[in-house]
């Protein structure tokens, strides 16, 4: 128990802390830093404790972005943290990686680098942040892992997904998966439909972001089509347009309580 001495400097300190640094106790306000103000999901999942999260998105809702604000923030206010940032492809991890730089110099009170390569940031706090395309074998060597974002997850593949579960049990890290959907297959589509109530899921489709107008998504449903348009802006899971059967007759041929066609 610590002593009313030591509990009123502590609230002191944290106090004189918060009016010195406003990011260290509002994460939303590293994206104001930057310059950008969050949109409401932004914001919700930067103030959020949440440690398991679903975001369906439309393309250009700001996914890498505000994962890019998640992975700074935890860096630099949780020393000797670990965060992984995977993506499907190398180019999108670089792209990624680039954005946590630029949220890094936004804030005036962080702590300096002390070692930087390609894809991997590590401050002086004992904090890294590395940034690696998708493959299973690239993430095996990683151990106490705080906070893992999968973003485009429904593009990564699933045994990548698979080989992160047991590595997150260990170190009781947060895991944020954002995508937009990409038919109705893969961990993700699977995770958000049955994966149960220890996700918590965010759905924004492309109405929900301030920056896409109107004449834009008609412009883009006509030159993209209706099945394409729903799936990138409207965050449908949409069939893949080969399969012979669908999902959901599949789904209906393997429940136990519906009867058999043909006897059992
Ligand atoms: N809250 C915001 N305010 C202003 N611009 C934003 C915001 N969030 C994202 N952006 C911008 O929108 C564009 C798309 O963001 P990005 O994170 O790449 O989207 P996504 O990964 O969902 O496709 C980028 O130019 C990014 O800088
Ligand atoms: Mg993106």
């Amino acid at each position: 128990m610590p002593t009313l001495e030591q509990s009123l400097f502590t609230h002191l300190a944290n106090n004189l802390s918060a009016a010195a640094d406003p990011i260290a106790g509002d994460p939303a306000q590293l994206m104001v830093a930057a310059g950008l103000t969050p949109d409401a999901w932004q914001a919700e999942l930067l103030q959020s404790q949440w440690q398991r999260a679903l975001l369906l998105c439309s393309r250009q809702a700001g996914k890498s972005t505000v994962t890019a604000a998640l992975a700074t923030h935890t860096a630099i206010y949780q020393p000797g943290s670990l965060t992984l940032l995977l993506s499907a492809a190398q180019r999108q991890s670089a792209e990624l990686f680039k954005t946590v730089k630029t949220f890094y110099h936004a804030i005036p009170h962080r702590v300096p680098v002390a070692q930087e390569s390609a894809l991997q940031l590590e401050l002086a706090n004992g904090s890294r942040i590395v940034a690696l395309p998708g493959k299973e074998a690239t993430i095996r060597g990683f151990a106490g892992v705080d906070l893992l974002v999968i973003d485009e997850a429904s593009r990564v593949e699933d045994a990548l997904y698979y080989s992160t579960r047991p590595m997150l049990a260990v170190s009781g890290g947060r895991l944020i998966c954002l995508t937009t959907p990409f038919g109705k297959r893969g961990f993700f589509h699977q995770e958000w439909t049955e994966g149960g109530e220890s996700w918590h899921r965010t759905r924004i489709t492309a109405l929900d972001v301030p920056r896409i107008t109107p004449e834009f998504l008609e412009e883009e449903r006509r030159a993209l089509g209706e099945w394409w348009f729903l799936q990138e802006y409207m965050c449908e899971f949409m069939e893949t347009t080969d399969q012979v059967f669908s999902y959901d007759l599949i789904q209906a041929a393997m429940s136990s309580d519906i009867q058999p066609l043909f006897g059992g």
